[in-house]
């Protein structure tokens, strides 16, 4: 009699106790951390602005690929468009907690942020207008090569100068860099294999080739996070597991395709 006395009290206890401990963490969800990523979302597929559906989100691969990293780590993520040349500056000054922009981990960018794995892996293209004969990078000889801003392809661009007379010009944005070809101020750019497919796919008057591999050939993209922060090693575990278990090539191939 004592004993079910007990127990019984012990079953109301443990009732409340639950009760309790369910609402909280009922809240605790819906409080979630908010992280602010930025990105450049002038790359599509990688990130653009979703103007088909006549919004302003900026949506893609790394939108995406971010909000499942967040969710796995507790988090919830707010996406900005900053300038792709502004990233960096942006994680120094803490205005933003991480960046996922096709961004290549440098060496020179590793002295002023910290990276994850790599998550993808693009080949440089060298695009031109229809017709323009140029289809090996002696062809560039005279010529004027676009490239973005503060990227690797501005780098690859001043590597090819070292053998080739091309005049290098730089812009912000990558569609900014097709409007010049366009205009005949540039007679070729330097975009990533990916992001190039996708002008090809809707703009005929493009084609382009693809860089040998060999000294740089290749871009790799990894997620940036300032320097010496918490979420570095936990977005990389979640990145881990989203490689293991296949859900990172279930976005790969939703937004670049099967290959
Ligand atoms: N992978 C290249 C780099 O790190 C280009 C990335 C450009 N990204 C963008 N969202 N525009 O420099």
């Amino acid at each position: 009699m004592k004993k079910g006395l007990f127990l019984s009290l012990l079953l109301v206890l443990s009732i409340v106790l639950a009760a309790c401990g369910g609402s909280t963490t009922g809240t605790g969800t819906s409080e979630k951390k908010v992280l602010k990523m930025a990105t450049s979302a002038d790359y599509p597929p990688f990130e653009f602005i979703d103007t088909a559906n006549g919004s302003d989100e900026i949506i893609g691969f790394d939108v995406d690929l971010a909000k499942a990293l967040a969710e796995k780590a507790g988090y919830t993520i707010e996406v900005q468009d900053i300038d792709f040349n502004s990233l960096i500056p942006a994680l120094q000054s803490n205005q933003v907690d991480l960046v996922l922009a096709g961004m290549t981990p440098t060496e020179d960018r590793k002295k002023s942020v910290d990276f994850t794995d790599i998550y993808y892996t693009a080949k440089h293209m060298i695009v031109s207008l229809e017709g323009s004969s140029i289809s090996k990078i002696e062809d560039l000889e005279g010529k004027t090569l676009g490239v973005q801003l503060g990227s690797i392809q501005e780098e690859e661009a001043e590597k090819i100068a070292e053998n080739v007379d091309v005049k290098i010009e730089n812009r912000n944005r990558i569609p900014d860099l097709v409007q010049e070809m366009k205009a005949n101020r540039f007679d070729a750019a330097i975009i990533e294999d990916t992001v190039a497919k996708g002008y090809f796919e809707k703009d005929k008057d493009l084609t382009g080739f693809t860089l040998a591999d060999g000294e740089e050939g290749e871009a790799g993209s990894a997620i940036a996070f300032p320097k010496g922060s918490e979420y570095t090693e936990q977005f990389n575990k979640a990145l881990n597991e989203m490689k293991e278990n296949g859900e990172l090539e279930a976005l790969i191939v939703k937004w670049f395709g099967g290959e």
